[in-house]
């Protein structure tokens, strides 16, 4: 297994707790944790499979899950929430139970994977919770960080790559059908997508602006490009 060296960002000594963890304290563990990040059809499971091919090349040991989901509480609550059935749910109960999913990943599989040194690469993460919940519904930032702190317990990404593909791109790649969330309208579509710019301007340290138009090839190409950048894992 190829070990992990850490570039090891210093936070600033006078960082509160949520400003330094989001901007880039990361997770602190023995592996390296990150996360994957935009709208729908962007290309997000399409790159993380190809990264993850090419770092156990490499001879990393990578576990790949998604959010919601990866346990089996977590996919049954992924269920509820994409069902559009439940055209009602309310915002709050929208933002906890992508908590609780949260939640349940990250103590059954992400810790203990990066206790054990692995590479975790999750599809959507915290960001999702701020954009969705808090840019798109209106619930704004600060509630949804204290309520992730918590179900967490402080577990923030090391990088996190944001996919960036044109909307006159991305709609052609969309699902036949589309789930809840995806149905929502362009407004609140569109409220997402300002949400993930301003985090990129707030947490420009953790996340990093990926250019996801071109051939999957290219894409990986500054996909890996970023990695290497920040976390020198092609290099040794
Ligand atoms: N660079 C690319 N060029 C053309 N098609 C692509 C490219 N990348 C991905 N696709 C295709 O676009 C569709 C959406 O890609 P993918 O599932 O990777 O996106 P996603 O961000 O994971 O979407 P979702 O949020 O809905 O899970 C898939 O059918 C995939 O094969
Ligand atoms: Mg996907």
């Amino acid at each position: 297994m190829t070990g992990i060296v850490r570039p090891s960002p210093l936070p600033p000594e006078d960082a509160t707790l949520d400003e330094s963890a989001l901007a880039g304290l990361g997770s602190g563990l023995k592996g390296l944790f990150i996360t994957f990040e935009g709208l729908d059809g962007c290309g997000k499971s399409t790159q993380m499979e190809l990264l993850a091919a090419a770092l156990r090349e490499r001879g990393y040991v990578v576990l790949v899950t998604r959010e919601p989901g990866g346990t089996g509480l977590g996919e049954s609550i992924r269920d509820l929430l994409l069902d559009p059935h439940h055209h009602g749910m309310s915002a709050r109960a929208e933002a906890l139970l992508y908590a609780a999913a949260r939640a349940q990943l990250v103590e059954q599989v992400i810790r203990p994977a990066l206790d054990d040194g692995q590479v975790v690469l999750c599809d959507r993460y915290l960001d999702s919770s701020l954009a969705y919940q808090g840019y798109g519904r209106g619930l704004g930032i600060d509630d949804i960080i204290t309520l992730n702190v918590w179900g967490t317990k402080c577990l923030f990404p090391d990088l996190t790559l944001f996919l960036d593909l044109d909307d006159s791109i991305r709609s052609t790649r969309l699902a036949a059908v589309p789930d809840r969330l995806e149905a929502e309208d362009d407004e609140f579509h569109q409220r997402v997508a300002e949400g993930y710019r301003t985090l990129l301007t707030l947490h420009r340290h953790r996340i990093r602006r990926v250019d996801a138009q071109g051939l999957e090839s290219d894409v990986q190409a500054r996909v890996r490009a970023v990695i290497e950048e920040e976390l020198a894992l092609f290099s040794h």
